[in-house]
């Protein structure tokens, strides 16, 4: 039995580790304050991490031990590169068409604020519907600390800025905040976004059992969605940080690119914590309402094999589209925007 420790209190799983200096982003229209900081050797220390690190390794451990199975692992070349490619976006900054790219980091902060809404589930108890004990596991910290600290990760807490405000600091950096002239607004509507709406949708629609707990699958649900998402901006992790970090395309000497990689560090136990606990549910038996058994690999399967059917098709086919829609919008409006809107499709690469 693993002697780590595997049970904490919400308090502990929202503690900061210890910096020696906090991390602040410097743009020509003032600095934000962020979340995290660095240690004594300079090396980016993520917020919330002096509990929330060694819970996950320790309850990856148990579940290892108590079911001899790995934490479910998601490869990143699931899906295609990003679009547009670091070609396209290298064109475009070449040829003085910086607003698609200002848009999209703008677009990525406003979805990473949206991330937040996964504080407001609320699991209550969750032993109820697992068969198996879940003493010690992420599966019961969820609504005890792993949720809210996600949350803050994604949209700041208090003083410091979260995830939201550090690509909105990023782009400012990289563009020495030009945003002024770009109505954000009616880019976010041109992007197809509207108001957050509720989490995960409260218009679910069912792809679980009837005797399923409805707000267990609202949970599973968008924990699925959350992480086949946080996976796949790693591509855009690695797409942002090349351009960003180009001093002949972009301002700040490296100074965004920088940023974003600091982002990436902090999504590391966001992927690793919501892995740990959907493989905990897939593992384990649930019990529907008059106590009807379901295999835990059943149900789990269900939700992913439709989540990232749509991850794949049409949610990207939604993505691209709107990307698309705003470089043509924006290369509209420059002069030989037609003559750099050919040139960006004939760099596109077949399949992305
Ligand atoms: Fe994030
Ligand atoms: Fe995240």
């Amino acid at each position: 039995m693993t002697t780590l420790q595997t049970e904490f209190t919400e308090e502990e799983l929202l503690l900061d580790a210890p910096v020696s200096a906090p991390l602040i982003a410097r743009h020509t229209g003032g600095e934000v304050r962020c979340h995290g900081g660095f240690d004594e050797g300079g090396t980016y220390v993520s917020p919330r991490m002096r509990f929330r690190g060694p819970g996950i390794v320790a309850w990856q451990e148990k579940h290892r031990e108590d079911f001899g199975e790995e934490p479910m692992d998601i490869p990143l070349d699931t899906w295609p590169a990003h679009f547009p490619t670091v070609e396209q976006a290298r064109y475009l900054l070449d040829n003085e068409v910086i607003e698609p790219l200002s848009a999209t980091l703008t677009r990525i902060g406003t979805v990473e604020g949206f991330g937040a809404n996964i504080r407001l589930l609320q699991p209550g108890d969750m032993q109820a519907h697992f068969d198996e004990s879940i003493k010690g596991t992420a599966i019961d910290h969820l609504g005890r600390g792993l949720f809210e600290a996600h949350g803050r990760d994604e949209a700041g807490w208090e003083e410091e800025a979260g995830h939201k405000d550090m690509w909105f600091a990023a782009r400012d950096v990289a563009f020495e905040k030009p945003t002024a002239n770009i109505d954000i607004e009616a880019m976010l509507a041109r992007m197809g976004f509207g108001q957050p709406g509720s989490p995960g949708g409260l218009d679910l629609e069912r792809a679980l059992p009837d005797d399923i707990d409805v707000n267990l699958e609202l949970i599973a649900n968008l924990m699925i969605r959350v992480l086949l998402i946080e996976v796949q901006a790693f591509h855009t992790f690695a797409w942002a940080e090349d351009w960003l970090a180009d001093p002949e395309l972009v301002a700040g000497d490296g100074d965004a690119a920088r940023l974003v990689s600091y982002i990436r560090a902090d999504e590391t136990p966001h992927v690793a914590y919501l892995a740990t606990a959907i493989t905990e549910m897939r593992d384990r038996t649930w019990i529907g309402e008059g106590g009807k058994r379901h295999a835990g690999t059943d149900m789990v399967g269900r939700l992913w094999d439709a989540l990232l059917e749509q991850s794949l098709g049409d949610g990207r086919v939604q993505t691209r589209k709107a990307i698309q829609g705003e470089v043509d919008h924006w290369c509209s409006r420059h002069q030989r925007g037609d003559e750099v809107l050919e040139q960006f499709h004939a760099l596109a690469t077949p399949g992305v």
